[in-house]
């Protein structure tokens, strides 16, 4: 049975065009399902339930290496906060007002957080 996700995958396809300027998903396969070739962030595919801060090659934030280390994982609920305010959640995360994410963009609307991410869980589930 698939899982079922609180977001509108529909809506997220169309929310993740303000992705799209530094982040593609790629399968295993070399396949780009969407984006362009932006590599400013890492590849998103499969990051439903993914560790953080874990794509070879890319190269993270300090900040965001260690989250990883300390075991973040990206979940529904960890993802819909850490988009909308991607340091603020790294300072929380590691419980240091210092902590600094890369990605500057912030997701404004929560629902938009819940549709991208269950756009995204499915893009790797087909
Ligand atoms: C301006 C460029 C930019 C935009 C726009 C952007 N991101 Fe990012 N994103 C990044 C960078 C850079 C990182 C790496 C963060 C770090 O190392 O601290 C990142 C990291 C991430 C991660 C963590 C990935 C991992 O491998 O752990 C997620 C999840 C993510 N972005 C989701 C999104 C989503 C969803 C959108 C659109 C709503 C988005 N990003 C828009 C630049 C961007």
């Amino acid at each position: 049975m698939p899982v079922a996700f609180s977001g509108d995958p529909a809506a997220g396809e169309a929310a993740f065009r303000q992705c799209i300027a530094c982040h593609v998903v790629v399968d295993e396969a070399g396949e780009t399902l969407a984006g362009r070739n932006a590599q400013v962030g890492p590849n998103l595919y499969g990051i439903a339930g993914r560790q953080a801060g874990q794509v070879d090659g890319f190269k993270y934030s300090r900040s965001m290496e260690a989250a990883g280390e300390a075991g973040l994982e990206w979940t529904e609920d960890t993802f819909v906060t850490y988009v909308q305010d991607p340091t603020a959640y790294l300072r929380d995360y590691l419980d240091d007002p210092r902590a600094r994410g890369a990605m500057t963009h912030r997701v404004r609307k929560e629902d938009e957080a819940y549709d991208v991410y269950a756009y995204l869980a499915n893009l790797a589930e087909e």
